[in-house]
């Protein structure tokens, strides 16, 4: 049986991801520090899998204590979601976005490299298209960031692509995720932010439980279908079968024997086809039989009017694509948000 260790294995994506993995019969090792996320998760996919992953409460940045686990145990892949990514967030506090992101992911390259650990799957976002690429994003684009947050991803691609280059034992997979939102569909898993949530779908679904008053939708004026921002939005049940996929690939081509050249790859893994905000809130009420009020409200700095993926080289290279509606996304976000109003503390 294979021994998948997964950083940030805690967190919305991750979870989901740990849930596929367990169905698929592998092992999986959890390594969180739990800044964005609760042990209640663990129970969730113990509920939803009959099985328990093991977890380690260490932080990345703790090169001993992730060396620890790595020496106990035989791994053979790494799935890396842990990271902050609020993009507000990170150009108010710059250095914390680049000191937990960066570092944290330079200790776990080192580690793997000392373990020789080279199978790699890393959590990079549509943000590294920037703000200049026409649409639909295709995977040869030039990378740019608008904010902190967005440049983590950009230089820890980056930093890969070096890697790679410099030794070919290196096997790494770059997904950019588009906009993932849904949830499980048993209810017992889905996004739990903190605070006020700065993405559409969280906060669609706390205005439906009736923790906000209304949504406001950033701009009404952008050059788009109905003048509202259009999104590329994934379920994330969907994005966990996309990290099957490309695990299956990375395990199935161990490229150990310096004999590959191309042993890095970046796929998009989106559904291909924009929805605006207006539609997200029409598919949200019909799901859920509430009212979603809203106000048209000034853009939010840094918005792009509309983006989405061209999906073709995930769907030729890895054999994946979507399969869920938005309606599902949104019946799924809704089962999740009103069997626990308050997140995992519910
Ligand atoms: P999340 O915050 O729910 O999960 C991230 C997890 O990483 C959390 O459990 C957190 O506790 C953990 N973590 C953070 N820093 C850590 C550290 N130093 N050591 C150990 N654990 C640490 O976020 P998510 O939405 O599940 O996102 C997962 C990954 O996907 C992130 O890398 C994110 O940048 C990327 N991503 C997310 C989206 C999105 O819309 N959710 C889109 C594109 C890319
Ligand atoms: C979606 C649409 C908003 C909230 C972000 C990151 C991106 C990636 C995914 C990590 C936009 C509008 C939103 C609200 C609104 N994350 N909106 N009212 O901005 O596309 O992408 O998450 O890598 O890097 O930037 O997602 O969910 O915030 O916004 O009108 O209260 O909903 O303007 O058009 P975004 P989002």
């Amino acid at each position: 049986m294979k021994t998948i260790l997964v950083t940030g294995g805690m967190g919305f994506i991750g979870s989901h991801v740990c849930v596929s993995l367990l169905e698929q019969g592998l092992h999986v090792i959890i390594v969180d520090n739990l800044c964005n996320s609760n042990t209640e998760v663990l129970n969730r996919i113990d509920q939803i899998t009959g099985k328990k992953p093991l977890f380690y409460p260490v932080n990345l940045l703790d090169e001993d204590a992730l060396s620890a686990v790595f020496k106990r145990h035989n791994i053979d892949a790494v799935i890396h979601f842990a990271a902050l990514k609020a993009v507000g967030e990170s150009s108010c506090i710059p250095l914390s976005y680049y000191y937990n992101n960066i570092t944290c992911s330079l200790v776990l390259f080192n580690v793997m490299e000392k373990y020789k650990v080279f199978n790699l799957v890393f959590s990079s976002s549509a943000t590294v298209y920037g703000e200049h690429n026409p649409i639909p994003y295709v995977e040869n684009y030039p990378l740019s960031a608008t904010n902190p947050y967005g440049r983590t991803k950009v230089m820890i691609e980056e930093i890969l692509q070096d890697a790679a280059r410099a030794d070919p034992r290196w096997n790494i997979s770059l997904l950019r995720y588009f906009n993932p939102i849904g949830a499980h569909p048993s209810g017992l898993m889905g996004e739990d932010p903190n605070g006020i949530p700065n993405n559409l779908m969280p906060f669609i679904t706390q205005v439906a439980v009736g923790k906000r008053d209304a949504l406001n939708v950033f701009g009404g004026d952008y050059p788009t279908k109905d003048g509202t921002g259009v999104r590329d939005y994934i379920h994330v049940v969907d994005l966990a079968l996309g990290h099957i996929k490309a695990l299956e690939k990375l395990i199935a081509s161990p490229n150990n024997n310096c004999v590959r050249s191309n042993s890095i790859s970046a796929y998009n893994l989106g559904a291909g086809k924009g929805y605006s905000v207006l539609e997200v809130v029409k598919a949200f009420e019909k799901a859920s039989g509430k009212k979603i009020n809203y106000v048209i409200s000034p853009r939010r700095e840094g918005d792009l009017a509309e983006f989405f993926a061209d999906v073709s080289k995930a769907s030729e290279e890895l054999g994946w694509k979507v399969e869920r509606s938005l309606d599902d996304m949104c019946e799924d976000a809704w089962n999740w948000q009103s069997k626990n109003p308050e997140g995992y503390l519910s």
